[in-house]
């Protein structure tokens, strides 16, 4: 069966992930590769309703591990009507966040710890990892600032999604030393890229980065 290349991107809030995701979609797209883009949470009709549930600053009282098993449920139905379908077709998959981002908010933020995390992870994913995972760190204080300002605008549209940024500080270092971490035991998979440059010369690192990669993996139709 024909294998495509599963790409993550993660990051703080505010980090820039789906902004240079959207630009690497559309350099891939210009060079004539076959791409799937998707994120998480979301991604699927039933994925878009556990969002709202999980990011509306209005959800009160969620139990971390009823947290924990959302974002893996909204993941296993992202896998299966997205993910896997894409990759068995050849596709390239785009995807905004993906379990490390469960690692990092809940495994980090929220303390449940990695361990709990990634055997979900071999539960629900199958163990699928990504072939590769862009790692946006740009500067703390300026990415939850940008994610803020976003966020309020979009509230004024009607649409809540502050549940996390609105978390307190301690929670979002946490969530940049479970990153870092991350990074750190698997540094084939997870490349780093310093977010605090503009947004095209970060743009022209990924699409070298990723050119490498794709070569490597022999999924080379545009290349
Ligand atoms: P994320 O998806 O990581 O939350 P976004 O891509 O939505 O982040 O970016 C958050 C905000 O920061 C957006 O308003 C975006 O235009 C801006 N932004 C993104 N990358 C940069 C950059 N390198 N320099 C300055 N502003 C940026
Ligand atoms: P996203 O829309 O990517 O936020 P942003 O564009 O601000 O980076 O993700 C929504 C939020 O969900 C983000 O604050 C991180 C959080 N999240 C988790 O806590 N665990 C997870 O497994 C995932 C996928 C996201």
């Amino acid at each position: 069966m024909s294998r495509g290349f599963f790409l993550t991107f993660e990051g703080l809030d505010g980090s820039g992930k789906s902004t240079q995701l959207r630009r690497l979609a559309a350099h891939l797209e210009a060079q004539g590769l076959r791409i799937t883009v998707t994120r998480q949470p979301g991604g699927t009709r039933i994925g878009d309703r556990i969002r709202a549930l999980l990011l509306d600053s209005r959800t009160e009282r969620l139990d971390a591990m009823a947290e924990l098993g959302l974002m893996f449920s909204d993941r296993a139905q992202c896998l299966g009507e997205v993910i896997r379908p894409a990759l068995g077709a050849g596709r390239i998959v785009l995807c905004d966040r993906y379990t490390d981002s469960t690692e990092a908010y809940q495994g980090g933020g929220r303390q449940l710890g990695s361990e709990p995390v990634l055997r979900m992870h071999q539960v629900m994913c199958g163990g699928l990892d990504p072939d590769l995972t862009i790692l946006l760190l740009a500067d703390f204080d300026r990415s939850l600032a940008r994610a803020r300002r976003r966020n309020s605008r979009a509230a004024g549209n009607g649409k809540d999604e502050g549940r996390f940024e609105g978390e307190n500080l301690p929670f979002h270092r946490r969530v940049f030393e479970k990153y870092q971490e991350i990074a750190a035991r698997e540094p084939d998979r997870v490349v780093t890229i310093q977010g605090d440059r503009s947004i095209e010369q970060i743009h022209q690192q990924i699409v070298g980065l990723v050119k490498e990669r794709l070569q490597d993996a022999a999924v080379s139709a545009g290349y």
